[in-house]
Formats: structure tokens, sequence, C-alpha cells
């Protein structure tokens, strides 16, 4: 790809971009941030390991330049606030979607064909928000939190099972919060099904973990995680830039799927060149379905709490 542009050169961000310049994902990443000078320093910073780490892939950083951004075909969401300790995703939505709102008008006004990544949280809101800034088609449109959350549920079960991870197979749904689904029946170590190789409690207690995996790294550090995301949102690039036709946890927008609509939320999908090309509706037995249910009315109350901001103007009559 000739130009992928990531917005916000904070943790996630630099990260993101230093995972797709290894990867040789476009000839150019440009990296856009409001604060002067960081993301020229970290684009710098990092295209100076092209020679130690093998890659052609230039970078350019630019303090709030969207002309720089022009002809991108990825554009990847990450500036915001990161959570605090004792703050919730939710608290940061007003925030967040003013600075969302923004970059992602003056990016598409310059890149009108990107394909948009939201990392920033809270992240299905968040979405929704660059969804409604952008006017695009919703599969041009989707956010990234499923993939660092099975990465996490992956971890901790490698561990678990003193296994490699990457023999584990597994499918996470929800919104990216205390109310995500893991799915243990989905789940499979080298084609084993997990429950049978441990046993219901040691299940559910990497579950628990695994939901609340963002604030035990809030806990150890002050801030939120940045390797796994950087990653997560880079690995979704890859799927696009390859048209690898990924089957990947995105937060996708529902249109009737697991009879949920109008609502971004963490579904499978075959991610390729077009973004996301099918949401794949899994079977689901009467509890999980209960519990995506859940996990969409709470991401449906913070979507009705960013349209009760009226960023957008006044709703529509329905
Ligand atoms: P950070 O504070 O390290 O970086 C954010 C960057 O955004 C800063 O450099 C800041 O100057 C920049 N920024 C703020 N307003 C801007 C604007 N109007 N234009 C351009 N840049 C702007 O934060 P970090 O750790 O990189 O996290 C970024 C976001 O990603 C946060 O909202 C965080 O909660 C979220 N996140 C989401 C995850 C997910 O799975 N979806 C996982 C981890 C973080
Ligand atoms: C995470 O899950 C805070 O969303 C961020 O690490």
């Amino acid at each position: 790809m000739k130009k992928i542009t990531v917005i916000g050169a904070g943790n996630v961000g630099a990260t993101c971009a230093n995972v797709i310049a290894h990867k040789e994902l476009a000839k150019e990443i440009v990296l856009i941030d409001i604060k002067e000078g960081v993301a020229e320093g970290k684009a710098l910073d990092i295209w100076q390991t092209s020679s130690i780490n093998n890659f052609n892939t230039r970078l350019t950083g630019s303090t709030n330049d969207y002309l720089k951004t022009k002809g991108s075909g990825i554009i990847v969401i990450t500036s915001g606030l990161p959570r605090k300790p004792g703050m919730s995703r939710d608290d940061l939505i007003r925030t967040n979607a003013i600075i969302v709102k923004e970059v992602a008008e003056k990016a598409i006004k310059y890149s009108p064909e990107a394909i948009i990544i939201i990392v920033s949280n809270p992240l299905d809101v968040m979405t929704y928000t660059a969804y409604l800034a952008t006017h695009k088609s919703p599969n041009r449109v989707f956010g990234m939190a499923g993939i660092l959350d099975t990465g996490r549920y992956k971890a901790f079960l490698a561990e678990a099972l003193n296994v490699s991870p990457k023999d584990i197979h597994a499918m996470l749904l929800g919104g990216h919060g205390d109310t995500m689904v893991p799915l243990p029946r989905y789940t499979s170590v080298g084609g084993i099904p997990v429950t049978e190789l441990l046993d219901k409690d040691e299940i559910d207690k990497i579950v628990e973990r695994t939901r609340k995996g963002g604030g035990e790294l809030v806990n150890l550090m002050g801030t939120s995680a940045w390797y796994a995301p950087g990653a997560g949102a880079a690995q979704m690039v890859e799927a696009i830039v390859d048209d690898q036709h990924r089957i990947l946890p995105v937060c996708a927008y529902l249109t009737g799927e697991f009879g949920l609509k109008d609502v971004y939320i963490g579904v499978p999908v075959i991610l390729g060149a077009e973004g996301v090309e099918k949401i794949i509706e899994i079977n689901l037995n009467e509890n999980e379905m209960k519990l995506l249910h859940d996990s969409a009315e709470s991401i449906k109350q913070t979507m009705t709490a960013l349209d009760d901001m009226h960023l957008f103007g006044e709703p529509e009559e329905k």
C-alpha cells in the first residue's frame, strides 16, 4: 500500500506504526499528533531503526498537518486520552468523542477512500463516532479491541496449559469492556476443545482475568497498555493490505446479525481489502446470546450518551 496514516503518536499509535513498518505494509507511514514535535520525533526514531530491523517503509511525522496524509489507504485513529487508575473507559467518552470526530473529519477530507480503524476508547462508541463523522459505509469504518482481548485470553490459556500460544484458536464477542463475551465453547488448543483440557473453574478464572485484563495493566503501569493494542491494530492493517480474508474479532456495525441492529460491537468477521467483507453469525447458546445482548445494551447506552451530546447536530425524527 502506498500510504498509511496513524493519528495519535502516543503509546499505542507509535507502537502500531512501528509494527506496520517492520512488516513493510506500506511505502510510507504518516504519524500525526497534536503535541508539537512528538509525531516528528517518533517517526524519526522508528525510521532510524530501518537499517537495524531491515525495512524500507519511510516514516513521516507531523504536528496536525493533514495535507501530509493525503491519499492514505488506511487511517488508524489512536488519538485521545488513555485510562488512568480508577477511570472507566466510559469516563473518556466526551473528551475522546470530540477528538475522534475532529481527526476523522480532517483525515477523510484528504483520503476519502480510506478504510478507518478506530482504537481510541471507549472503543465501541468511538467507532460509532467515526462512522457518524465520516459518512462512510460501515464495512470501511470499524474498531480494534477483540484482537487485543483475544490475545490476552490466549496468553493466559497458553500459560495455564504450558503450550504455545500459536496453537490456541479462540473467539470472543461483545463490547470492549467488562461486558465482553469470551467463548470457551469456541476455543481450541491444537484442535482439542479447551473444555477437555481445563476444568470449568480454571476456564472461568481465565475468562474473568481477560475481562479485567485492561484494568490489570492500568493498575500496574498507571496508564493503559500499548504493545498488544498496537500489534492488534497492525494485524488488522495487515489483513486489509494483503487481502488476507482473516477471521478476526472486530468491532463492526450490526444490521440484524445476532438479533442486534444499529450497534457497533465485537463480532467475528472476514477482514480483507474491502474492510469487513462478512460478519460471521456463529451459533450461540441461550446464555452466550444473553451475554452478547447485555453487552450490546451497555454499548447502546454509551451511544445514547454520545447522541445526547449533539456533536453531530440534532438527531433526525424516527
Ligand atoms: P497516549 O496518551 O500515549 O497517546 C494519545 C496521543 O493522542 C497523544 O500523543 C496525544 O497528544 C494525541 N492526541 C490527543 N488529541 C489529539 C488530536 N486532536 N489530534 C491528534 N493527536 C491527538 O495514549 P495511548 O496509550 O496511546 O492510548 C490512545 C487511545 O487508545 C486511548 O483512548 C486509549 O484508551 C485507547 N486504547 C484502546 C485500546 C483498544 O483495545 N481499543 C487499547 C489501549 C488503548
Ligand atoms: C485496554 O484494554 C485500556 O482498552 C485498554 O488495555
